[in-house]
């Protein structure tokens, strides 16, 4: 296949990770980053200078005129939809970070106008593609652990942004940090557990940080009658990022402390106990990339779509509504 053209829209910090799938990809003959857009000329400047692109600009709508196939948006969450609803228009495939958009209304309309586009639409769910995540859905797939009970997940970071930043206000990232970070959490259990009906979260603010929360402990019930708590904190001293999932299941149990262990009464390796699960190493961001390219190439639906960043969005904002009647809350969509 000739390399997909892609426009890069937002050239800030994890347009970063992205450039640096590109690299990798477009050494491998699969695409090309043409063009970087950017109202601070410096940051579209050096993405451009990373990525080879020919071209740099200002307005997002400059870039949609040029020859691109795809575009990926790295932008603030409050721009995701108006942005990603005007590639659509322009007939352009869309990888768009989480989360998705900041309303409901704004994702559904995303997901509609990729169908009538015929376009492919993924959000970048990255830790799917992590081979940590991916070995824990192989496991469950193949019912090594039987029918999960409970589940625990945390996200910890030590989030200090400059004065100013966007993620400081509710009004462009649509919370703190459920939304910023909790929801690849979210993400994951709703990969592994399936649809989730109804939430309980309770959330706190801490002065000077964020307008939204700075934690959250959120507590899902899944349709399958698995239950899971979530614990986000982006007021941790010292801990740059730091991540858990643990999965307990009616035959077995795992997680990911200190890399990947298994207990299977399934498995005779682990008589014993705890094994530890050997991984190849991916970098996530590339392999998301990839996926990206291979569903454009395939015409195929991506693993993470519109649809499935909809339904973490969804959770979400239904916790959002919990802490704020300080009552569990039904998910809608
Ligand atoms: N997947 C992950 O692990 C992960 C990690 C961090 C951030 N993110 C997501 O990435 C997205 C961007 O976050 P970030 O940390 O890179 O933010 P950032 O503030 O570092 O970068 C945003 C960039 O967008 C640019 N920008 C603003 N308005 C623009 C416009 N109208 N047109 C073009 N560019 C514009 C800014 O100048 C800036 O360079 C968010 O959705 C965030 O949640 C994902």
């Amino acid at each position: 296949m000739a390399p997909l053209r892609v426009g890069l829209i937002g050239a800030g910090g994890i347009a970063g990770a992205h450039a640096r799938g590109y690299r990798q990809l477009a050494e491998e003959g699969l695409v090309r980053v043409t063009a970087v857009c950017d109202p601070v000329a410096e940051h579209a400047r050096r993405r451009a200078q990373e990525l080879s692109a020919l071209h740099t600009c200002a307005a997002y709508g400059d870039l949609l005129a040029l020859e691109v196939d795809a575009v990926d948006i790295c932008l603030p969450h409050d721009l995701h939809a108006e942005v990603a609803l005007a590639a659509f228009a322009a007939g352009k495939h869309v990888l768009v970070e989480k989360p998705v958009a900041t309303t409901l209304e704004d994702a559904k309309r995303m997901v509609a106008a990729a169908r009538s586009a015929s376009v492919v639409f993924q959000v970048g769910h990255n830790e799917r593609f992590d081979p940590q995540y991916q070995e824990m859905k192989r496991l469950l797939d193949k019912d090594a652990i039987g029918e999960v009970v409970v589940a625990r997940a945390d996200h910890n970071q030590n989030v200090r942004l400059p004065d100013g930043h966007w993620l400081y206000s509710t009004a462009r990232s649509g919370g703190g940090a459920l939304i910023g970070s909790g929801i690849h959490r979210v993400d994951l259990l709703h990969w592994f557990l399936g649809e989730v009906a109804e939430v309980y979260s309770v959330q706190r603010t801490l002065a000077g940080r964020f307008e939204g929360e700075a934690a959250a402990l959120t507590t899902l019930r899944f349709r399958s009658g698995a239950m899971a708590t979530l614990s986000t904190n982006w007021a941790v001293r010292r801990s740059p990022w730091y991540e858990l999932m643990w999965l307990y299941g009616t035959h077995g149990s795992m997680h990911n402390v200190g890399g990947l262990h298994l207990d299977s009464e399934r498995q005779r390796e682990c008589d014993g106990g705890f094994v530890h699960v050997p991984l190849q190493q991916a970098d996530s961001f590339t392999e998301e990339i990839r996926h990206f390219l291979e569903c454009v190439d395939m015409g195929r639906q991506p693993l993470t779509s519109g649809e499935e960043g909809l339904c973490a969005l969804a959770v979400c904002l239904a916790s959002y509504r919990s802490a704020k009647l300080e009552q569990p809350v039904v998910v809608e969509m």
